[in-house]
């Protein structure tokens, strides 16, 4: 495989915080595969440091972005077996462990952002954080962290109707159901892991991908992509999750305070993520590199129609009770 193996990164790999540690600070390792400048890379630096302020050194989290430690196709093994303590994957990529995850990528199930956030907080996602998939293999989700909608991009022409997608072939995340939503518009997709994006990008593998403004720009998709189209049909959001054995073992009065820093990093993260995907959405405009196409509300509608397929065919996977109760929650 072109990829490299997750064990020797992990050899190679530098956490990219640093901060005063206690000789026997409990370390927490904390691997995520977007980059330090991303809004993931910007919170889980600043649990890092509220974790330390608050527990006066005693614990230590290491930050290793970029997949430098783990990357899609290793990190959540690594938190299962406890390589790694806490990862925070864009909640599709939970597939392997429990299809419903994938209800983040149904389209145009979240109307807004507040959409999703009222989600965040809701008993469905709590359910989904604690459930017997996750525990029965050790881990938990501790938090939601958002990113935002997703948007298309692609090196082969502007695409403004369902139609225009025929043919081409993108990049996707994990999955059967976002596998399906390419289908529904006759392309094809192949799921690349994140840190081998741009090499697939660049090399002409897949045509295209889709992704949040802040995603494409701090992963500089723009070189090597020429169009770029706002449709905001679908959301890429996170949890953080913890290999649950570790999280057990910290001392109660320790863990309080991390679970105190992660909730205000939390707090941090949600405000963050739409002020840079606005700033992310204007550096991508303003470098000029890509043809920009912004969907009216028809040209969203016809997409959503020609979509419908996905719920047909996964409706009953992610189960009704959560589609509907998503859908509900408005
Ligand atoms: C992707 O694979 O495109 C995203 O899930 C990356 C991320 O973590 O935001």
């Amino acid at each position: 495989a072109a990829c490299g193996g997750g064990e020797k990164k992990a050899a190679d790999a530098k956490p990219a915080s640093g901060g005063e540690e206690k000789k026997d600070a409990i370390v927490i390792k904390f691997s995520h595969v977007t980059s330090v400048d991303s809004v993931k890379g910007k919170a889980a630096q600043k649990f890092a440091d509220l974790a330390a302020e608050k527990t006066g050194g005693k614990v230590k989290v290491e930050v290793y972005p970029s997949s430098q430690l783990y990357g899609d196709k290793e990190e959540l093994d690594a938190l299962v077996s406890g390589n790694v303590h806490m990862i925070a994957p864009s909640v599709t990529k939970m597939v392997k462990l429990d299809p419903r995850w994938q209800y983040v990528d149904m389209p145009f199930l979240f109307k807004d952002r507040e959409h999703a956030l009222k989600f965040f907080e809701s008993d469905l996602a709590k359910q989904l954080l604690n459930s017997e998939q996750l525990v029965g293999n050790d881990i938990m989700g501790l938090a939601f962290w958002e990113n935002g909608f997703k948007q298309f991009t692609n090196n082969k022409k502007p695409l403004k109707a369902p139609a225009d997608f025929k043919g081409m072939k993108f990049r996707a995340q994990a999955g059967k159901v976002l596998e399906g939503q390419f289908k529904a518009l006759g392309a094809g997709s192949a799921t690349i892991a994140f840190g081998e994006t741009y090499a697939a990008l660049q090399q002409g593998t897949v045509d295209g991908q889709e992704n949040t403004f802040n995603n494409i720009d701090t992963q500089k998709y723009e070189e090597v992509q020429k169009y770029l189209t706002v449709s905001n049909h679908g959301r890429l959001d996170y949890a953080i999750f913890v290999n649950k054995p570790f999280w057990d073992s910290m001392p109660e009065e320790v863990r309080t305070k991390v679970e105190e820093a992660l909730k205000e990093a939390t707090e941090y993260e949600w405000k963050l993520a739409s002020e840079d995907n606005d700033k992310s959405f204007e550096n991508l405009k303003k470098s000029g590199k890509m043809q920009i196409t912004e969907l009216n509300d028809a040209e969203r509608a016809e997409l959503e129609k020609a979509l419908q397929p996905v719920y047909d065919e996964f409706k009953s996977v992610i189960t009704p009770e959560l589609i509907d109760g998503i859908k509900n929650l408005k």
